[in-house]
């Protein structure tokens, strides 16, 4: 077949020209989108008067044998096929005709390209934020269980002070909220059709643009036929929202690689988020969440691509613009993946209870012994330069803090009496911290209901 912008060119195209401009390898995805698209420019151009009731029928239902063919995996592409759109109009021009030749009236590939990816976008971002769901569903059921389950919090992957599990679970679990809510904002300013905007100048035929765009679910029309054609914003910000979920994954997973090695031995990922080492046979290496963080490169490293063509482009469309789509596939393809499988490994994680509790250390309630004696009139400053002596005292005499005699305390001050004994009890420690936020194991619940509450609300756990 011709192409379909043939009509001033008597050469042919290069061979390795043809397959350097080829995009169909990757936009045939949009296959669902693009014929969505045609069908319902088919009856705007009718609306119009452009073409006959008759002939949008025609239009429709040849779309809809190309959509069946599809579906059912028998659509044939040809190699003169070069995009989605040459192949969706030269197959509807076998199966319905001549009539196949008036659908692209006023329409451009441009604003045909856009409207299909924005409408990808938009079932993707749905898709994701279901997926993170599916995470933020197994964090939380980990939380419940382990709302009393004491570990070591970390600064500077130094002991800090106690925590609960069931605080580090929300504390990703928070993170993903703000990544299903940038989505949503994404969302309404990818709802936005371009369609109509033809080449780059508008559509000659006074199509009804809101018709269309509430039929292919569009919340509004673009203000500006050049902008309608040229903005991928939508794809750049989609991008981003992958990188972040990307970077969120990758600093759990490392939290995770850390706390299931042996030294650490806090939990233990089930044999089917776990694979061996063909050399040595005691190895059972956490692959399923190292490669969620080596996978957050790819995300990071797409979203930079996007960016970095899109930069320094003249208005209007350009084929550089075709360069849009791998990185964007190959995100939502990267967190399809790899948010189920990340979610599989957090709901089946193994909590080594013992093992966190072990790893607990007196010194960690220095800053309770500080808070004991703020409870006393001291000033914090000197509280904390007081408790930061008993370490010391401590330290000096190779024996836990908690083991200092009643005659050490006092001799650091009076302000210590025998009482001090008693913060050392990790369990009050973490208890004492209950403000709404704190990890106390009520403060916990309370953050469970909100954590629940929100998802419910987000309706994101409907399949
Ligand atoms: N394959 C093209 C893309 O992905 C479709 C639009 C082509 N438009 C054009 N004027 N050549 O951007």
């Amino acid at each position: 077949m011709t192409k379909l912008w043939g009509g001033r060119f008597s050469g042919t195209t290069d061979a390795l020209m043809a397959e350097f401009q080829d995009s169909m390898s990757f936009d045939v995805r949009l296959w669902d989108a693009d014929i969505r698209g045609s069908m319902a420019y088919a009856v705007a151009l009718a609306q119009a008067g452009i073409i006959t009731d008759d002939e949008a029928t025609q239009l429709v239902t040849g779309l809809q044998q190309v959509h069946a063919e599809f579906a059912d995996g028998h659509f044939e592409i040809k190699p003169d096929d070069e995009d989605i759109h040459t192949a969706v109009e030269r197959r509807l021009k076998e199966v319905a005709g001549n009539v196949a030749g008036k659908l692209h009236t006023g329409r451009s590939r441009n604003d045909q390209i856009a409207t299909d990816l924005r409408l990808f976008a938009q079932s993707e971002i749905q898709n994701l934020q279901s997926k993170i769901g599916l995470l933020q569903a197994a964090l939380l059921a980990q939380a419940q269980t382990h709302v009393e389950t004491l570990m070591p919090g970390y600064t500077h992957l130094q002991r800090a002070q106690p925590i609960t599990f069931a605080q580090w679970c929300l504390s990703y679990f928070w993170a993903f909220t703000r990544d299903v809510e940038r989505l949503d904002d994404c969302a309404r300013r990818t709802a936005v059709l371009p369609l109509g905007s033809g080449a780059l100048a508008g559509n000659p035929f006074a199509i009804d643009r809101a018709a269309l765009a509430q039929t292919l679910g569009f919340e509004r029309v673009s203000m500006n036929s050049l902008d309608g054609v040229s903005d991928r914003d939508f794809v750049a910000e989609l991008l981003f929202c992958c990188t972040l979920i990307g970077t969120h994954l990758s600093r759990m997973a490392e939290d995770l690689v850390i706390y299931s090695s042996a030294e650490f031995g806090f939990v233990t990922f089930d044999d089917a988020y776990s694979t061996g080492s063909s050399l040595m046979p005691q190895k059972k290496n956490p692959d399923a969440i190292e490669l969620a963080r080596g996978k957050s490169g790819r995300l990071t490293g797409n979203l930079v691509a996007l960016l970095t063509t899109l930069k320094g482009l003249p208005m209007t469309y350009d084929k550089d613009l075709q360069e849009d789509k791998p990185p964007l596939f190959d995100s939502v393809d990267t967190l399809n993946i790899t948010l189920p499988v990340t979610a599989g490994a957090v709901r089946t994680l193994r909590v080594n209870v013992a093992r966190m509790a072990g790893a607990l250390d007196p010194s960690m309630l220095a800053t309770d012994v500080a808070e004991y004696l703020v409870r006393k009139g001291v000033p914090f400053r000197e509280a904390h330069h007081l408790s930061g002596q008993a370490i010391a005292l401590s330290e000096q005499r190779s024996i836990a803090m908690s083991d200092l005699s009643d005659d050490d305390w006092r001799n650091l001050s009076t302000h210590f009496g025998p009482d001090v004994r008693s913060v050392f009890n990790f369990a009050q420690s973490v208890a004492s911290r209950d403000v709404t936020g704190g990890t106390s194991p009520r403060a916990i619940r309370e953050q469970i209901d909100q954590a629940s509450l929100w998802l419910s609300k987000h309706e994101l756990l409907r399949s």
